[in-house]
């Protein structure tokens, strides 16, 4: 047999092998949802916890964001199943707010993954009467962004201040 060919064979029986609950959902690296924000998880640790870079295209006031420091928790997956997970960041360098995501990671039977989510976002008022007003929900669908080896989340976006200076 040639060398093409029992590559060929090689690569089938490969596929063959993979189970749709071995389509294990890797939660880092970096992610664009629907709003063109981005996020970059780092490594998972062993108990689940994860850290990672944030960088909204929207905000409150409409104004410039930086990129923002985001935590979170990651479910043991299950047998067979996906596994949830639930995420803070903190809009720190521009922003008084809070979110906090809540998902689920899933891979179809093509291995395209997709983390579907539901957020709350707290920003601080000044006095309890406004506390109503102050928690908006929402739902964001993220999808892996595959970048050129090496590339990360702050050099794919340029800061506030580059975005900000006119043109030469
Ligand atoms: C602020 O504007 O004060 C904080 C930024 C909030 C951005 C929100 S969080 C939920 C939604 N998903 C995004 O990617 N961005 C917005």
């Amino acid at each position: 047999m040639g060398s093409s060919a029992f590559a060929l064979v090689l690569a089938l029986a490969l596929v063959a092998c993979v189970t749709p609950a071995e389509r294990k959902c890797q939660l880092s690296g970096l992610w664009r949802n629907e709003q063109d924000s981005l996020m970059e998880i780092s490594a998972v640790r062993g108990d689940g916890d994860f850290q990672g870079k944030y960088l909204t295209q929207v905000t409150l006031t409409g104004g410039c964001a930086r990129v923002s420091p985001l935590k979170g928790a990651q479910q043991q997956p299950g047998e067979g199943g996906w596994p949830t997970f639930a995420f803070t960041v903190r809009w720190d360098k521009f922003s008084n707010a809070t979110t906090a995501f809540a998902g689920q990671c899933f891979v179809d039977a093509g291995g395209k993954e997709t983390l579907t989510t539901m957020w709350l976002l707290r920003e601080a008022v000044g006095s309890l009467e406004e506390d109503w007003k102050a928690t908006r929900v929402g739902r964001n669908i993220f999808t892996r962004k595959h970048t050129p080896k090496g590339k990360i989340l702050p050099s794919l976006s340029p800061s506030c201040e580059d975005t900000a200076l006119p043109a030469p």
